[in-house]
């Protein structure tokens, strides 16, 4: 009896500590480059019998804005045949493709952050923006919505001086520091984190709405359109990446629409690759203060020269690390299978719309024609919204 005692508590001391792998949840070739950005996980899956990622333990490739990758351990590489006469050389060609349409954004970011207030306090907040406020990080911090009064649907000027802050000391040459021009909604957070004030003692203990688990704020681009739409997402990515390489899925997302009711998303799909929780409006706050454990300003989807709106993109290159990290992030997370492309057949991908512009007019008849040929092997359809069908043919 005395012995089955000692027993007893030590499997519950190892199911406490033990980790769900299942919660990685990346694609397989992300899995290294990932544990490579959390040593103390690595060393974990090293020791723990169950960790599912072994074979990734040997591997110090990564995605190539680390600290300590070198370029031989990049996970995939762009390629640029042909050099841009807006290029001095072919290094500088590369690195600027590098800089500006791959992972490099993550490292001319990071080099970029500015701390907007810190605490001594144990329990103090902490704020740190990106040179023009495009993205921000903080730790205890508090939105009061009490008697906002947004004028618009999508408005960013709504917050006012002590609305937004923290118990912390803000550094207030920070914001001197952002550039006008990077004010607008899209553009950055600007017109919000320059209000961020040091609150008073009791600052959080009237919350009305406590997030303890990570959320994300967001500025949305017009949602119903899958160009614009795909800039969020995007963004939301690289965002994932820039704070410390983090993919969990239990986290929250609120978007910046203040108009109060739901977040309605024709592209609503999308949302299961960053959480498992439904994303909300801002709007829906109003009226509330509300407190953040820890709470990220993801990269607005308009960012001057950002990516992919508007974006001068260096000529001559091909084949971005990112965009490809992208792709198969997002395949695996919403477990699509891909059949093909296949080798030595071409694919013809159809847009299949009911909206009211840019509709295939003679589709009926295309299709027929199509179908009633031997050589075309594979169809498949995935439906992307009500609205929207790919239908792809081989
Ligand atoms: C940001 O990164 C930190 C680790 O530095 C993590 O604790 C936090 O959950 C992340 N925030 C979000 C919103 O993912």
């Amino acid at each position: 009896m005395l012995l089955s005692v000692p027993l007893f508590l030590i499997i519950i001391s190892t199911s406490v500590t033990a980790i769900d792998w299942s919660d990685i949840n990346l694609h397989q070739s992300h899995v290294p480059l990932y544990l490579q950005s959390h040593a103390d996980l690595k060393t974990e899956c090293s020791v723990d019998p169950e960790c599912p990622f072994k074979d990734s333990l040997e591997s110090s490739s990564c995605f190539g804005y680390e600290e300590s990758c070198e370029d031989n351990e990049l996970y995939k590489s762009a390629n640029c045949p042909d050099l841009s006469k807006w290029a001095k050389s072919a290094d500088d060609q590369k690195r600027t493709f590098w800089n500006t349409g791959d992972f490099g954004i993550v490292s001319e970011k990071r080099k970029n952050m500015e701390v907007l207030c810190s605490s001594s306090l144990e329990d103090g907040s902490y704020m740190e923006c990106e040179a023009e406020a495009r993205y921000c990080h903080g730790t205890n911090i508090v939105l009061d919505l009490e008697k906002v009064t947004p004028s618009k649907p999508y408005d960013t000027e709504f917050i006012k001086t002590g609305q937004i802050g923290g118990r912390c000391k803000v550094n207030k040459k920070v914001i001197k520091g952002w550039n006008r021009d990077h004010r607008n909604f899209l553009q950055s957070w600007y017109q919000v984190v320059e209000h961020f004030t040091e609150l008073p003692e009791e600052a959080d203990d009237q919350c009305d709405v406590v997030f303890s688990k990570p959320v994300y704020i967001l500025q949305n681009d017009a949602v119903v359109n899958m160009f614009h739409h795909f800039c969020d997402f995007v963004n939301l990515y690289v965002t994932q990446h820039l704070n410390s390489t983090t993919f969990s899925l239990d986290n929250h997302i609120i978007a910046w629409q203040t108009n109060g009711g739901g977040f309605s998303d024709p592209f609503g799909a999308m949302w299961k690759v960053f959480t498992k929780h439904p994303v909300t409006a801002i709007g829906s706050y109003v009226g509330k203060k509300v407190c953040f454990k820890d709470v990220v300003f993801a990269l607005p989807p308009r960012q001057r020269l950002g990516l992919f709106y508007n974006m001068p993109l260096i000529d001559g290159c091909y084949g971005t690390s990112l965009f490809r990290a992208f792709n198969e992030h997002v395949m695996h997370r919403l477990a699509i299978q891909q059949a093909g492309p296949l080798r030595d057949k071409v694919r013809i991908t159809i847009l299949s719309r009911q909206s009211q512009y840019r509709n295939i007019l003679n589709e009926q008849e295309v299709g027929v024609s199509i179908l009633t040929r031997s050589y075309v092997s594979i169809l498949t359809r995935s439906y992307v919204s009500i609205r929207l069908r790919v239908v792809y043919l081989y």
